[in-house]
């Protein structure tokens, strides 16, 4: 028996690297998969579709059940009718990973807007728009008494949790899915959903567009344990798509190679105070209160209170 025997599962961008890992790892703890992509190129054009036909009839040649679905996940309409499609195919939802992404990285002063929103539009919109519909339906099924054990599962990055240079659109994108997830779980606890944050990594077309030269490989052509497999996060996201994981939410994790970590959220460190009791800050005292070295830069040539 897999730990998602009898769940129902959306992977969005599963035709290719991380999200195909996914949802052959989901299909293979036992969930019935709707097996979404739209089929696009690495920056967002064109739509083929093929890619999720071919990650459905592997699942199914494994003897998984799986369809494939093209919806284009950041059109609102089209999130719709994909959280339809899992509950028309197979019954119910109980699991949604976002997954689906594009990159079009440039630097700031070079990045034009068309690439700074369709980067956002796919990772940020696509994420909120599948997840809104699929909460819709957790809410009802909630309402009419029969309280959900789902999950949702998003995809994000270092790029949006540490920064990166030339990504702008995508960490901007990343970070907020980061936000998103939070406010997912702290929305929908009370309906029976919980919400995580997964950073994968492994060569992909989309690392691959970075890291040159190296081997372009889908998941299932792994036989050995290699780091760079994308698949490597799948097991984490299936864990926490399971009902083995109903104590966790709103949490993120790295799940890159044979590693698993936590991030730690942003949360207040060292405060200072107005000197002589409470008041508005002068801007000017602030220099000297910040200089006594309380607070660090994460960039040495900025590191605060060195004097
Ligand atoms: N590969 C890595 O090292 C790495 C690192 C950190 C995060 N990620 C994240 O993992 C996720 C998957 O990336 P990947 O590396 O497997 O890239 P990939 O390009 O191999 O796969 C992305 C898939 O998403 C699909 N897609 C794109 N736009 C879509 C849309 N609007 N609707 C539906 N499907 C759409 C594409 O067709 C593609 O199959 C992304 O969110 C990415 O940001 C990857």
């Amino acid at each position: 028996m897999g730990i998602l025997e009898g769940k129902v599962a959306i992977v969005t961008g599963a035709g290719h690297g991380v999200g195909r890992g996914e949802a052959l790892e989901l299909a293979a703890e036992g969930a019935q998969v709707v097996v979404n992509d739209l089929g696009s190129s690495l920056s967002g054009e064109g739509a083929s579709g093929r890619a999720a036909d071919e990650v459905a009839e592997l699942i199914v040649s494994r003897g998984g059940k799986a369809v494939a679905d093209y919806e284009d996940v950041a059109d609102f309409e089209g999130a719709r009718r994909l959280v339809e499609h899992a509950v028309d195919a197979f019954g119910g939802l109980d699991v949604l990973v976002n997954n689906a992404g594009i990159l079009r990285d440039k630097m700031m002063f070079q990045m034009a807007e068309d690439e700074f929103d369709s980067v956002v539009r796919v990772h940020l919109k696509g994420t909120f728009a599948t997840t809104r519909h699929a909460s819709v339906y957790w809410r009802e099924c909630s309402k009419a008494g029969d309280q959900p054990r789902a999950a949702v599962v998003n995809t994000v990055s270092s790029a949006g949790l540490l920064g990166n240079v030339g990504q702008a659109n995508y960490a901007a994108a990343k970070a907020g899915i980061a936000a998103l997830t939070m406010v997912t779980s702290l929305e929908l606890a009370r309906y029976g959903v919980r919400a995580n944050a997964v950073a994968p990594g492994g060569i992909t077309r989309m690392s691959g567009a970075v890291l040159k030269d190296m081997e372009l490989r889908e998941p299932e052509a792994y036989t050995d344990f290699d780091r760079l497999n994308p698949a490597n996060s799948a097991p984490m996201v299936a864990w926490l798509a399971s009902d083995q994981a109903l104590h966790v939410t709103g949490q993120v994790f790295r799940a890159v190679g044979s590693s698993i970590a936590h991030y730690e959220p942003w949360h207040l460190g060292a405060s200072i105070e107005t000197p002589g009791g409470p008041a508005k800050w002068k801007a000017a005292d602030i220099g000297p209160a910040v200089n006594a070295g309380v607070f660090h830069s994460r960039h040495p040539g900025l590191q605060m209170g060195g004097g």
